[in-house]
């Protein structure tokens, strides 16, 4: 069986590479863009570029691609060039895992179901390229596809299988390292998600027959303030300098208050107990 992990040298992606590798059957390749690759046998290819994606796409040929590419403000060029690039050519023998987000959830009145409809935020908003850009690409695949998993995630944090921690816990430790006080929002509720715990379930995927669209994450949601002072003890730090942060926003960038997922439809498709 042939796996293509896109987007392998990033956070969740390594991991996946990682575990992939660990499948007996499987021969498995992974694409970085910028430089240093991260594995001395992953591919350097810009998905956005049809030419050299098609070269390397026929090359490989696939059973299973993982779909895990993120570029924050131009998240939509991967959606619109990429990811459709992509789908031309899957044939229907090919699945497609694709990570999503909780952010298509832009309302921000969770916690929701994966069949509750998605919404999109305003053209101005500082966060719409993302979260835009996510939903435009689950309609893509829902519309295009039969043979994918989409898997939304929520915060998705903790130490890769590289040791590499996510921004938000990194900075953490830094500051209560350094006995300073950091402030998170109790206001912002969300299902925080284990990278390994995520790319168990991706492994579990590549040599499953499941399809469909899945919510990820431990069945509790909580805020940022509460997970991140739930960190600084784990991490043997003093939890009392995790303070709360200030609610105030500007309209354009006011961000979904409560994107948590109901989590219990995966758990009917995984031996993997998340947190
Ligand atoms: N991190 C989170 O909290 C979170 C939450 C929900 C969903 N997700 C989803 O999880 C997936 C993985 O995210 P992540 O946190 O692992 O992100 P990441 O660390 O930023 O990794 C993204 C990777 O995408 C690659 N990439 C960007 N533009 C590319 C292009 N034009 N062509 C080829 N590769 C390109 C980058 O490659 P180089 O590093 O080689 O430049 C990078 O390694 C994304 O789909 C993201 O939307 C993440």
């Amino acid at each position: 069986m042939k796996v293509c992990v896109f987007g392998a040298s990033g956070y969740v992606g390594a991991s996946v590479f990682q575990l992939a590798k660990e499948i007996p059957e499987a021969e498995v390749t992974g694409t970085y863009l910028e430089e240093p690759a991260l594995f001395d046998d992953l591919y350097k290819l810009d998905v956005n570029q049809p030419e050299s994606f098609s070269d390397f796409y026929k090359e490989v040929d696939p059973d299973v691609v993982i779909w895990s590419v993120m570029d924050g403000p131009n998240e939509h060029e991967l959606t619109d060039q990429g990811l459709l690039h992509l789908i031309t050519h899957l044939t229907p023998q090919t699945k497609l895992i694709y990570i999503s987000s909780d952010f298509v959830f832009t309302e921000g009145k969770g916690p929701y179901s994966e069949a509750d409809p998605m919404s999109k935020l305003p053209d101005d908003h500082l966060f719409s390229s993302y979260a835009n850009a996510k939903i435009k690409a689950e309609r893509f695949i829902t519309n295009e596809l039969s043979n994918y998993v989409i898997l939304r995630a929520g915060p998705i944090y903790g130490e890769n299988k590289i040791g590499k921690l996510d921004e938000r816990t990194d900075k953490l430790s830094c500051y209560l390292r350094s006995g300073k006080p950091v402030a998170y929002r109790d206001d912002l509720i969300r299902t925080f998600v284990h990278v390994n715990d995520l790319a168990k379930v991706i492994q579990e995927q590549i040599e499953s027959d499941v399809t469909g669209i899945y919510h990820t994450g431990e069945s509790e949601s909580r805020s940022f303030y509460e997970f991140m002072r739930m960190t600084a003890e784990q991490f043997g730090y003093n939890k009392q300098l995790v303070e709360k942060g200030s609610e105030r926003e500007k309209v354009d960038q006011e961000v979904p208050k409560d994107t948590s997922l109901n989590t219990e439809k995966i758990r009917q498709i995984t031996k993997l107990t998340f947190g």
